[in-house]
């Protein structure tokens, strides 16, 4: 059976750019894109305060989409500082990113937040792109597979099977972020393969068949085409390379 599953290329800026700076890298990535095929789907992600600006500099090309890095799991009030599901929508932005593991180190987001913030984010229909992934303490100690398990049964496996359509995984290592250390292709489709298992005997294999799982940790355009050739791998979350059109490009291509 073939699966048609979407392929998604997502770039993570965190707290990189200006906003000249995130206009003129938007505007790299559209043009390299343009003939992409329908079947990939190419996101970047700068920080808050650029959304609107590349928002609206990507509304001609449907190729490039944009997400959000975070947002807060309230409605609205009295939380200085942060970022409204609402205050999204209201620029055109319909994913978000949820659970980077800099997000769950440097800013406490346990579980129980991110629950939260899931449950806001499908509550104003935007898609989620959910990361999780273990420590170098969790793979060597070999409980990787246990870790993976708990963080998506903690904040996604109360979701109906089509909640699930506004889900897409992405499988990020702590010891492979920023590190340029990568897992090994073999060991990002072991844990793929894993994660679509568990997906698989929670709901059935319509819906596990159907989430893309990206692959994120130091991925460069000289090991993306690798990693992507798994069958399990969908696509990648990229850091470091997505600040340089022409590797994010690179990367998309592997694809
Ligand atoms: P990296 O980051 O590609 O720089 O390792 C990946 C990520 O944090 O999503």
């Amino acid at each position: 059976m073939s699966i048609m599953r979407k392929k998604i290329v997502a770039g993570n800026w965190k707290m990189n750019l200006t906003k000249d700076q995130s206009l003129e890298l938007v505007n790299e990535i559209s043009k390299n894109v343009d003939n992409l095929s329908e079947e990939t789907e190419v996101i970047v992600s700068p920080s808050f305060v650029n959304l609107s600006s590349v928002v609206d500099s990507t509304s001609r090309n449907k190729k490039v989409q944009v997400a959000a890095q975070n947002m807060h799991f309230a409605e609205n009030g009295a939380f200085t500082g942060e970022v409204s599901a609402e205050m999204l929508e209201s620029i055109g932005i319909s994913t978000v990113i949820l659970g980077h593991s800099e997000r769950r180190e440097y800013f406490n987001e346990g579980s129980h937040l991110l629950t939260k913030k899931v449950e806001q984010a499908l509550e104003h229909k935007m898609r989620i792109i959910f990361c999780f992934g273990e420590k170098l303490e969790d793979r060597q100690s070999n409980n990787h597979f246990d870790i993976v398990r708990e963080q998506l049964q903690d904040s996604l496996f109360h979701l109906n099977e089509v909640d699930w359509d506004s889900i897409v995984l992405a499988y990020e290592p702590v010891w492979a972020i920023g590190t340029g250390e990568t897992a090994s292709p073999e060991q990002a489709q072991e844990m793929h393969a894993f994660i679509r298992k568990l997906v698989e005997n929670k709901y059935d294999d319509e819906v596990s068949n159907r989430v893309s799982i990206l692959y994120g940790g130091s991925v460069k355009p000289a090991n993306a085409e690798e990693i992507f050739s798994k069958p399990d791998v969908d696509g990648g979350l990229i850091g470091g390379a997505s600040l340089n059109a022409s590797d994010f490009t690179a990367i998309i291509n592997a694809i």
